[in-house]
């Protein structure tokens, strides 16, 4: 069996949701700076990613991938070597058709000799598109190919297919040595999906990852795309912070790799706490790697949408998400047995956003703003692990 190089959700940071093809070396080492002083490095984030555009339009005469010599003039090998010396990892971007989807020169019929190229150079990670023409060759068939061809190199580097859920990844990428599956199309900072703009919201990304929870688990993630917490696009109307915030904590139940989007080089206050909340990226990487379901979806008499999350941890906490999806506030409510606790005589449910701990003999609810998320740790017994309703003799 193949070794897993993703035992956790991989997280990071990519340049592709800010920054699009307008990428260069200085951009990238800054943003590797940045996860070091911004405090993502020390709160888990290890990837520095490169996407799309990092390529020159020809490969060389030996028919090896060359890095564009105007953006990245010192090559990559020197890029990966300033990311690599600051204790993070490198990822690099490639499609298995014949061009990328920007056009540049693709991997399908070059992959032994691109994965040597990738591990020459110190790569980390390869997130692997599916764009370009394929020769009628299907999609598994050219995702083993580039598997294999990493299997082949002296190298460990995480395979992340990129099809977009188009083939149904999560039945056959982990035989096929792929560590994580886009299991949707390209995300964009929208609460849902509008006629006017390009791309899928974040509610239309979670109602299309939900049913595909049994699907991961230890080194196979799920991957409903990168993040956009704090991603300012002139054309898009953003998200609003309690809109990151979901995004964020909705991300973190559901075991996705966490890559950042946004420019991190310059970031508010607000951004960098939801990104670097220890608590809820505790909740992401929690070593049993489930995968949160949707345990109720209620319309109430107002009509609007609310949805209560559950996702069982390692210890046998509950992590818990009220989720209210209308334009207005709205009260949001479930129960421990609902989520699956054992009987106890109290729980204890811990706030993830402000940290704050309070007992309950069963009930979990919240006032919940509109699009907002209540997030909770819910654990039987009280924080000190005494039962304050245990009479005291
Ligand atoms: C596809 C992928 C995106 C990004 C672009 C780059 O759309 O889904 O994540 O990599 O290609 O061109």
């Amino acid at each position: 069996a193949d070794k897993t190089l993703a035992e956790s959700p991989p997280m990071g940071w990519n340049s592709w949701n800010t920054f699009y093809c307008d990428i260069d070396e200085e951009l990238i080492k800054d943003a590797a700076d940045a996860m070091v002083e911004s405090g993502m490095m020390e709160a888990g984030y290890e990837y520095v990613c490169i996407d799309d555009c990092w390529m020159a339009p020809e490969r060389d005469a030996n028919g090896k991938l060359q890095p564009d010599p105007e953006t990245f003039p010192n090559g990559i090998s020197a890029l990966t070597d300033y990311v690599h010396d600051k204790g993070l990892k490198f990822g690099i971007y490639e499609s298995a058709g014949t061009t990328t989807c920007q056009g540049l020169p693709g991997s399908l019929g070059y992959e032994e000799t691109d994965a040597q190229t990738f591990a020459d150079w110190g790569v980390d990670l390869l997130k692997y598109d599916n764009c370009g023409d394929h020769y009628g060759l299907s999609a598994v068939e050219r995702y083993t190919r580039m598997h294999n061809a990493l299997e082949a190199v002296d190298r460990d580097i995480v395979l992340s297919i990129c099809e977009w859920g188009d083939n149904d990844p999560w039945m056959w990428a982990p035989e096929v040595g792929g560590d994580l599956w886009r299991t949707t199309g390209d995300i964009k900072p929208l609460w849902s999906a509008q006629e006017d703009l390009w791309g899928n919201g974040i509610i239309d990304i979670i109602d299309q990852n939900e049913p595909l929870a049994e699907y991961a688990g230890p080194g196979r993630w799920n991957d409903p795309d990168m993040l956009v917490v704090g991603v300012d696009l002139p054309e898009y109307p953003n998200l609003t912070e309690a809109e990151d915030r979901t995004h964020f904590g909705m991300w973190a139940m559901m075991a996705a790799p966490l890559m950042a989007g946004n420019d991190i080089r310059n970031m508010s206050d607000g951004t960098r706490d939801i990104l670097t909340n220890d608590e809820v990226i505790a909740i992401d990487q929690d070593p049993a790697g489930n995968q949160a379901t949707r345990i109720q979806h209620i319309r109430g008499e107002d009509g609007l949408p609310r949805s209560v999350w559950a996702k069982t941890l390692a210890n046998g906490d509950r992590a818990v998400g009220l989720l209210n999806r209308s334009d207005r506030r709205t009260t949001v409510t479930t129960s421990a047995q609902a989520v699956g606790l054992e009987a106890a005589s109290c729980y204890v449910a811990r706030d993830l956003w402000n940290g704050t701990d309070w007992q309950t003999a069963g009930l979990i609810s919240a006032s919940v703003p509109s699009h907002g998320l209540a997030l909770y740790r819910v654990s039987s017994g009280s924080p000190d692990g005494t039962n304050p309703f245990a009479t005291v003799s």
